[in-house]
């Protein structure tokens, strides 16, 4: 299983009823594909966790991405998962803007620097583990 934050940006100013809509539609698919999470909302932003099966994921956020209540969405973190942290909540809700999450902040502007930092850097231990075990058994 994979899990996603994205961020964006509403077209409208948020209204509760839109946001009840949003549940609405989020709660009906998302147990059906086995996705889980959270939506928080405050401002004129989004930001989304959407944890699941990599297809059903990667699915859903195509499709959330395609909605013209919001744009400007942008995939803040995404890495492979071993359990569900929200699996109570086919899609659980925060009112808080956002950017008042620090961690949050500091994701939008690393961005996945960090991350590929993180796997490169693996990848490449993982490389000289390869040609340490290919030498000695030269
Ligand atoms: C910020 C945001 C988050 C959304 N999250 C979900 C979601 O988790 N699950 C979902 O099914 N739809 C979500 N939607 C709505 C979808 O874009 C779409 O309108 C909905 O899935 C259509 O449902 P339907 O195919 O059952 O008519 C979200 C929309 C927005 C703007």
């Amino acid at each position: 299983m994979i899990r996603l934050l994205y961020l964006s940006q509403a077209t409208h100013d948020i209204s509760d009823v839109q946001v009840q809509d949003i549940l609405r539609s989020a709660r009906r698919n998302n147990e059906a594909v086995g996705i889980t999470g959270v939506l928080v909302h405050g401002g004129s932003m989004f930001a989304q966790i959407l944890e699941g099966p990599e297809q059903a994921v990667l699915r859903m956020y195509v499709k959330v991405m395609d909605d013209r209540r919001h744009g400007d969405v942008r995939i803040i973190h995404i890495s492979p998962a071993n359990e569900p942290m929200f699996k109570d909540w086919s899609m659980a809700v925060i009112k808080s803007n956002p950017m008042e999450f620090q961690h949050i902040a500091q994701l939008r502007t690393h961005r996945m620097e960090a991350v590929h930092a993180q796997a490169f850097g693996e990848t490449m231990r993982e490389f000289v583990a390869i040609l340490n075990a290919q030498r000695a058994s030269a």
